[in-house]
């Protein structure tokens, strides 16, 4: 029995994985839970899964959910708030397995405190990856903690990579769906509505993962993640745009094989194969290669997804602009979705703080949030 804690719990990962643990209640059960602001779905999963430990993003909502567990008659569970609750979930001495699913760099010490704890982890929180990367991976592999990717791209190189020695991957091949804007003229961009990106083709996600969709940031992110998690230069990931979301990456190996890991458009699959591997368990995640009729490639195109220029030469750059870039984003997103800014305001911002950006690679946790939160202000003056 793997016992999980599940940090981003109210999210879309966070309940995908919820209902892995319900489909397969011999192989996993939930340790601790941590959730941000969302009390009634918290309140509910604590009474469904009786976990040792509930965080919430404030003390205050804290206090609102052990009222609530008392009066409905739920004992045993320790509430507890902020990054220190998430940190105290992460690190639970009772969870074997750490899904890492909160959104943005707020993920980013728990993620740390529970490889430094030894707990293996499955990796949905890209960003996290994106500004400390070196970081992160450096402690996995120093106290031999395995990082499982579940976002799916990643999930596939995985998967694929377990048949030939990294001495021998020429190219890690990113699959990207291009996203609602794939063949919208260039000059209708300037009025993207939030709503309309917010409509992704062939993915249910959380909002700002959403919209990196649609500006192709999340590729970039991506691309930034690939380089860490399987230790290769940012010339060896390319990104072929594939519509169909059914090849969810390739790996190209130096003899001139290719191989591609095909599955439906369903993160619980990704999610299973973090939390079980290196098993396969049985799954009802079937896909129907008879009804297969297309795959298609293409070059992405990079006038009309300028974000995935700056993170191609961010990934190059690395340290402080790797965390620029997200940070930047992540306040660029905000302020188009609250119609402060249009949909290409998203990468202008990005673009005027990385140019601002200095050469640095900060060495520590804190010294990556320093850097984060100094981003930011750059990110907002620019939206003035
Ligand atoms: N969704 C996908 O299909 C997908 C695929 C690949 C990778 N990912 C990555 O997985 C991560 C989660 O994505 P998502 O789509 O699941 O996002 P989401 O639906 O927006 O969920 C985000 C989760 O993070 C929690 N959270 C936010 N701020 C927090 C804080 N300060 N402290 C504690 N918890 C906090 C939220 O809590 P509340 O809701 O309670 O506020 C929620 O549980 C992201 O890094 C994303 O890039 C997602």
């Amino acid at each position: 029995m793997k016992r999980l804690a599940i940090l981003g719990c109210t999210g879309s990962i966070g309940q995908s994985t919820l209902s892995i643990v319900e489909q397969f209640p011999d192989r996993f059960s939930v340790a601790s839970l941590a959730a941000g602001r969302n009390l009634d779905e918290a309140y509910a999963q604590a009474v469904r899964w009786r976990p040792r430990m509930v965080s919430l993003a404030t003390e205050e909502l804290a206090a609102q959910l052990s009222a609530r567990l008392r009066q409905a008659g739920v004992s045993g569970v320790n509430v507890v708030h902020g990054t220190a609750g998430t940190v105290a979930c992460a690190t639970l001495p009772e969870a074997d397995f750490v899904v890492s699913a909160i959104v943005g760099v707020a993920g980013l010490e728990a993620t740390h405190a529970a490889i430094l704890a030894g707990k293996p982890v499955g990796l949905a929180n890209k960003e996290c990856m994106v500004a400390a990367g070196e970081i992160l991976t450096a402690a996995a592999r120093r106290l031999n903690v395995p990082i499982l990717p579940i976002d799916s791209e990643h999930n596939a190189v995985h998967q694929c990579l377990r048949v030939g020695a990294r001495s021998e991957v020429k190219t890690i091949w990113l699959t990207a769906s291009g996203g609602p804007f794939r063949q919208l003229p260039l000059d209708q961009f300037a009025g993207i509505t939030p709503e309309q990106a917010l409509k992704h083709p062939t993915w249910v996600m959380g909002r700002r993962i959403t919209i990196d969709s649609a500006t192709m940031l999340n590729k970039g992110l991506e691309i930034i993640e690939a380089c860490r998690l399987f230790d290769v230069g940012s010339r060896q990931v390319r990104v072929t745009v594939h519509p169909q979301s059914t090849v969810h990456s390739l790996v190209e190996f130096v003899d001139g094989s290719i191989l591609a890991q095909i599955s439906v458009t369903d993160m619980r699959l990704p999610i299973l194969y973090a939390l079980a591997y290196p098993e396969r368990p049985a799954s009802t995640l079937t896909f129907d290669l008879a009804a297969l009729r297309r795959l298609e490639f293409e070059q992405p195109d990079f006038e009309r997804f300028p974000c995935l220029r700056l993170a191609f030469e961010a990934a190059e750059k690395g340290g402080a602009h790797c965390i620029a870039l997200n940070a930047a984003d992540e306040v660029a997103v905000e302020a188009f979705l609250n119609r402060r800014i249009p949909f290409m305001g998203i990468p202008r911002t990005i673009e005027k703080v990385l140019a601002s950006t200095p050469e640095a690679h900060p060495a520590t946790i804190a010294e990556v949030l320093a850097a984060d939160r100094e981003a930011r202000q750059r990110a907002s003056a620019a939206l003035e």
